[in-house]
């Protein structure tokens, strides 16, 4: 192994400029000069780009991704214009295209099931349960009580602590118990408010055992392992659906064998976990997108929406599909916790402008534009890999990104992207044909 010799102290401290010397001298050649690919991305707005490097820790520079937007979405009746934020090339054309077909079949229907977040505090009790169990009954007013400073805004904007439950886990790990607790978070995300209540009910929790007289000496010793919100949200959980008469369903090919080929699909993702993978995957390239222009937590979703596929023991398909009385159904059961208020949703500008474009939807507004996104490019793949597959549209989309990667003007990319119509694009293709065009002019 290497010899490890580039240990610095106090980098945080170091001003941006040094900080970015430091990773030239240390990491990079004499000659390349890392400052100007950083730099070309700092915002000319000194006080915009103050903000983006207060959102984290170290910043160097910021990391763009594209905006896309996705008109003609038919939501519960109403029209919404969809921001992703995604560097694949197809999920925007694939939303876009769902989009319209869902408009002319009565668009994407949706319900909230349910609005609940939980969060545990995690301790050992060496000790009578049935003691812990009548401690715990005793003093479940205090520990809400003692948390009302934290809850108070919350319970004001309709929402705060919904109930508190010892749970006994001793066999999972000796000794081992927790307090359950659930949560309406309201509009907000809530992260910080549910880890604060739970740190406070952690330490009532602790302080109290140490005052109670049942106890001995050692089940007064309540140790506190960790107070921590939970990222499985299985209560809450948005449903997004569509439906039409197998006889609309048009396509490549027909209605029939379409709804047929879609309907084996889904059971080959529901029983295939290689093929659910994907499926779910597919379906995350609409959550994220939405969830990360609307600046939400993006990897406590994945985490939260992944765990709930396989719910059951097993990992499976997200969505799923019904073929009765000559009607298709598809829909979409997501458990999605996120915020239109609190975190970055009112100091990043294009967030903002996100949120304002979706109408400043509450958070569970929000939840059920996020489960159409990924109904709608569920539908798309789906779609696409039962009729033409998905590489002719995959590569045509690319076929930008491979051109750029040559270096191809404006007119070159204009003749190039039309020679593709009728041909098919592969890196190889693109090549040939661009050194062609350069050499001889197509
Ligand atoms: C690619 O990003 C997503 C797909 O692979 C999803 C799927 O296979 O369903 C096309």
């Amino acid at each position: 192994m290497k010899k490890i010799k580039n240990k610095i102290e106090g980098f945080s401290k170091l001003s941006k400029e040094d900080k970015i010397a430091w990773i030239n001298n240390t990491y990079f050649h004499k000659n390349f000069n890392s400052l100007d690919s950083l730099a070309q991305y700092w915002n000319n707005n000194k006080e915009l780009q103050k903000i983006h490097d207060e959102f984290s820790e170290n910043t160097i520079s910021n990391f763009i991704f594209p905006l896309g937007i996705a008109p003609n979405f038919l939501i519960d009746g109403e029209d919404f214009t969809i921001p992703m934020a995604i560097e694949e090339s197809s999920v925007v054309a694939a939303a876009c295209k769902a989009a319209k077909y869902w408009r002319e079949r009565g668009g994407f229907k949706t319900k909230i099931i349910d609005f609940k977040k939980t969060g545990q505090v995690h301790f050992i009790f060496n000790g009578d349960k049935e003691k812990l169990n009548y401690f715990f009954i005793k003093n479940k007013k205090i520990l809400l009580d003692e948390c009302k400073k934290i809850s108070h805004n919350m319970v004001e904007r309709g929402g705060g602590i919904l109930d508190i439950k010892l749970v006994d886990k001793t066999k999972d790990l000796k000794n081992y118990f927790q307090l359950n607790a659930t949560f309406d978070t309201v509009d907000s995300m809530g992260a910080n408010f549910i880890n604060s209540c739970l740190e406070q009910f952690a330490e009532t929790f602790k302080k109290e055992a140490l005052l109670f007289n049942s106890f001995s000496n050692e089940e007064k010793n309540i140790e506190i392992i960790m107070s921590i919100l939970s990222n499985y949200v299985p209560d809450c959980l948005v449903r997004a659906e569509v439906s039409c008469p197998i006889d609309d369903l048009e396509s490549e090919i027909n209605p029939k064998q379409f709804a047929e080929k879609f309907y084996q699909a889904i059971v080959i993702a529901k029983t295939q976990r290689e093929r659910a993978v994907t499926h779910n995957k597919g379906i995350m390239n609409g959550v994220d997108s939405v969830v990360i222009a609307t600046g939400n937590d993006f990897r406590a979703i994945e985490a939260g929406i992944h765990s709930y596929a396989s719910k059951n023991g097993k990992y499976t398909s997200l969505s799923d599909v019904s073929i009765d009385n000559g009607i298709f159904k598809f829909w979409i059961e997501l458990p999605i916790s996120l915020g239109t208020v609190g975190g970055i949703t009112s100091l990043h500008p294009l967030v903002k402008w996100c949120l304002k474009l979706l109408k400043n939807p509450t958070g569970k507004d929000l939840m059920k534009i996020v489960a159409v996104a990924g109904l709608a490019q569920n539908f798309g793949a789906i779609s696409s890999l039962i009729t033409s597959g998905i590489q002719k549209g995959h590569m045509k989309m690319h076929l930008i990104n491979i051109l750029n990667s040559f270096k191809s003007t404006d007119d070159e990319k204009k003749q190039l992207i039309n020679h593709f119509k009728s041909n098919l694009v592969s890196y190889n293709a693109v090549e040939k044909e661009l050194l062609n065009l350069r050499n001889n002019g197509l």
